[in-house]
């Protein structure tokens, strides 16, 4: 995988298979403290014990269609390259929360790529599941919210041209407005 923006889908649409209403978004960049980390949190349906313990195992899966499931193990992977690592958090019945954190400057930190595009195709591929997203840097913090978007259109469906481009309106910020959007939110 090239970038952490599309572990993050990855990450993603495993909650939106475990049913999750929403997924919220975390992503710090602190190149003072010489940290990444990246939160994905879900309200689907969790993990039990036994199977959190094998969910990092790329040769453990719930898919039916594939034998292998690489998601975790690959961000993992990701994280522990760059000299961090992976937390994940599950209880079943409410939720999972999976943090990837990372050596800001080390060599073999992926870059974080495009995170409007990762909202983009979640919020706009799943009408009526609601997804934010935080971005922090030293000093800005920029979010996003599908659920304002969603209040502002009036009843246009989210996948509607007018909701699209209300989405890829409000992700501009979260694109490249962090260097300069301090407290837009
Ligand atoms: N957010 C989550 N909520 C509930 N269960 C999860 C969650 N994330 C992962 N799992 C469980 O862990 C397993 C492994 O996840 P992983 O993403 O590594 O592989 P996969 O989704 O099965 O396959 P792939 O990601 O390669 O398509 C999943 O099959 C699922 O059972
Ligand atoms: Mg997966």
């Amino acid at each position: 995988m090239e970038d952490l923006s599309l572990h993050i889908l990855d990450i993603a649409e495993n909650s939106i298979a475990a049913g999750a209403k929403r997924v919220d978004i975390r992503i710090r960049e602190s190149r003072r403290e010489d940290l990444l980390s990246i939160e994905i949190a879900d309200d689907g349906s969790g993990m039990k014990q036994d199977m959190l313990k094998k969910a990092t195992d790329p040769f453990f899966t719930t898919r039916t269609t594939r034998r292998v499931g690489l998601g975790l193990p690959l961000f993992e992977q990701a994280a522990r390259a760059a000299g961090g690592e992976c937390r994940i958090v599950s209880r079943p019945g409410s939720g999972t929360s999976v943090t990837g954190v990372f050596r800001y400057s080390h060599v073999d930190r992926q870059p974080l790529g495009d995170i409007a595009e990762t909202l983009l195709t979640l919020a706009v591929g799943n009408p009526g599941m609601e997804f934010t997203c935080r971005r922090q840097t030293d000093d800005a913090d920029v979010f996003f919210n599908t659920a304002e978007i969603e209040a502002e259109l009036r009843g246009a469906p989210i996948h509607s041209p007018a909701g699209i481009a209300a989405v890829r309106k409000s992700l501009e910020r979260l694109r490249e407005g962090v260097t300069h959007a301090v407290g837009n939110r």
